[in-house]
């Protein structure tokens, strides 16, 4: 069985967990009490050192040509045909070893965000998006390393930003010594738009690519953009970004919190909940999703 907590040289973590815990210590929910905030951040504090090798793997090793290769890999969406409950499911396989306080599966952590949305109205393609938003982390399970699935996004072909968490580490990266990718703008023209821009690869611009076809634009950017932190949380790289996506971001902003937020240590009833999660699948995707 797949396994990401097994920490072999490449894979740091006790499970992604452990990186989705050290965001959350980097964001905490300033609008929540701290009774509150203590019960979905109770777990034992991560060792930092797994934390930061994670990242030092990620910045030394997300190269442009490295994502570049990775999208040739992996956007021709010819590895596995599922429907999106199945995939869910699969994903699931994926051993978590993180703490047993908060130890939820990957689809207890879809169900908890979509329901979150969902109790706050919001419209029904926006609970879709909270609960695809993490599928594409199956990359795990077809053998990529927890560096090229998870981890902030950053763009590559261009100067990494200081906004980025642990930036000492991208004096490692072979892009940082080309000489192209060492303007703020790198191979890209100011204003171009996100669309024309490579950020590092993972789980985010997987799922975008397997769903872009079958949701409105402003779900799209939820997937695609949920873990670029410092674009939606630092505000870098405006520079790269078009009056589209500023106006799309809006709407990344509102998602983020629920993705962070909504955990609570109370799992939700999966087969209570299934039925409404397979017809708001059928509503807006085909029987199977090419991933
Ligand atoms: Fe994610
Ligand atoms: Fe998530």
């Amino acid at each position: 069985m797949a396994n990401t907590g097994s920490t072999d040289a490449h894979s740091p973590l006790d499970g992604f967990d452990e990186w989705e815990s050290d965001v959350l210590k980097r964001y905490p929910d300033e609008g929540t009490t701290h009774k509150a905030r203590d019960q979905f951040r109770n777990y034992a504090e991560p060792p930092r050192e797994t934390v930061r090798e994670f990242y030092r793997l990620n910045h030394t090793l997300q190269t442009f040509d490295f994502v570049l290769a990775k999208k040739r890999e992996f956007l021709s969406l010819d590895k596995k045909r599922m429907s999106a409950w199945e995939a869910a499911e699969f994903l699931n396989t994926l051993v978590d070893e993180s703490d047993p306080d908060t130890d939820l599966s990957q689809l207890q952590h879809l169900l908890q965000t979509s329901e979150a949305i969902r109790s706050d109205g919001h419209p029904d393609w926006f609970v879709l998006a909270g609960f695809l938003h993490d599928l594409g982390k199956v990359l795990s399970l077809f053998g990529e390393p927890q560096w090229a699935v998870v981890g902030d996004t950053f763009p590559v072909g261009c100067r990494f930003s200081e906004r980025i968490v642990y930036p000492e580490f991208f004096k490692h990266n072979p892009d940082s010594r080309e000489p192209r990718y060492q303007t703020p703008t790198g191979v890209y023209d100011e204003g171009c738009g996100l669309d024309a821009v490579h950020l590092s690869w993972g789980h985010d611009e997987y799922i975008y690519h397997v769903v872009r076809e079958y949701l409105p634009e402003e779900a799209l950017y939820m997937l695609r953009y949920h873990s670029f932190y410092a674009a939606h949380r630092e505000g870098a790289y405006a520079h790269l970004m078009n009056e589209h996506d500023r106006e799309m971001f809006r709407w990344v902003r509102r998602f983020n919190p629920y993705d962070l937020y909504s955990k609570s240590p109370v799992p939700p009833d999966v087969e209570a909940l299934r039925p409404y999660y397979e017809d708001l699948i059928a509503k807006y995707l085909p029987a199977k999703l090419r991933f």
